[in-house]
């Protein structure tokens, strides 16, 4: 049985205080690092005249990173726990141009053409509502998971997250799905990276806190997670090969 979004991120940010914990790893980039890379084209598109809208923004630490380079951003959730987070990382840095608001992705509750510019952070993106609350000549950038992340994990699992969708690219169905819409995609990239964890117990509470399986288990999962550790073991730990899709486009 799938386990719905808002479910499986509340059980996070009550279990952890906020998104995902505090494990520790290390990344190994044979290019540059995706998220680096969608956080310095996010600031290269703001500016202090623009009104950014964020789709699941999760606990809002990266909202309000990013805050100070916009007028405002408007940051949606669907899981009300982390928002709980969000609004309490938001009074701890007093930042005021940050408003978060509970809301489903698939039924965006603002008028046609607001946004200047709109993104997704490994959160949803439902390009049809998208469309909608894009200004003409606004921007979309989005960082997302790729087909063939944590591909040999799912292997060991037999499930997961795009499971056996193996061959499916991310980057061109998305691509094709925005021109479809009017967008046209300005840059459209796969990254390809390794994240080194240390031991089986930072391992484990990595797997705890995001949706590769939402049904983790640590003890239901242990001979899976042996299995995998078998298998992936690297000098200086366990290692998992990670896959994202950076997108850059514009509404014509
Ligand atoms: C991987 S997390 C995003 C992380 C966050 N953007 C960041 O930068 O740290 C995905 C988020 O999307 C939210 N989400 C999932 N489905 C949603 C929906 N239909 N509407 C709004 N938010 C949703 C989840 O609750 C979760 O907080």
């Amino acid at each position: 049985m799938d386990i719905p979004d808002r479910q499986f991120y509340d059980k996070v940010a009550t279990k952890f205080g906020s998104y995902k914990g505090k494990e520790r790893y290390t990344s190994r980039f044979s290019n540059r690092d995706p998220e680096e890379f969608f956080l310095k084209q996010l600031i290269e598109y703001a500016n202090k005249n623009k009104v950014a809208l964020d789709i699941g923004c999760a606990d809002g630490r990266s909202t309000l990173k990013v805050s100070k380079y916009f007028r405002q951003i408007l940051a949606i959730d669907i899981s009300s726990q982390m928002l709980k987070a969000a609004k309490r990382f938001q009074t701890e840095q007093k930042v005021s141009n940050v408003v978060f608001q509970e809301a489903d992705a698939e039924k965006l509750p603002f008028q046609d053409k607001y946004f200047d510019l709109i993104y997704s952070r490994r959160g949803p993106s439902p390009y049809a509502e998208i469309t909608s609350v894009i200004k003409q000549g606004g921007y979309y950038l989005e960082i997302c998971i790729g087909e063939k992340d944590a591909k040999e994990l799912k292997e060991v699992f037999v499930r997961g997250q795009g499971f056996g969708e193996w061959d499916i690219s991310v980057a061109e169905t998305k691509s094709n799905n925005l021109k479809k819409l009017g967008f046209k995609t300005i840059f459209v990239h796969d990254y390809f990276y390794s994240d080194i964890y240390p031991d089986v117990e930072n391992f484990d509470l990595f797997l705890q806190g995001v949706p590769i399986f939402k049904d983790f288990d640590s003890e239901k999962d242990k001979e899976f997670v042996l299995s995998y550790v078998q298998k992936m073991k690297v000098a200086n730990g366990i290692k998992l090969k990670r896959h994202r899709v950076v997108i850059v486009a514009e509404k014509l």
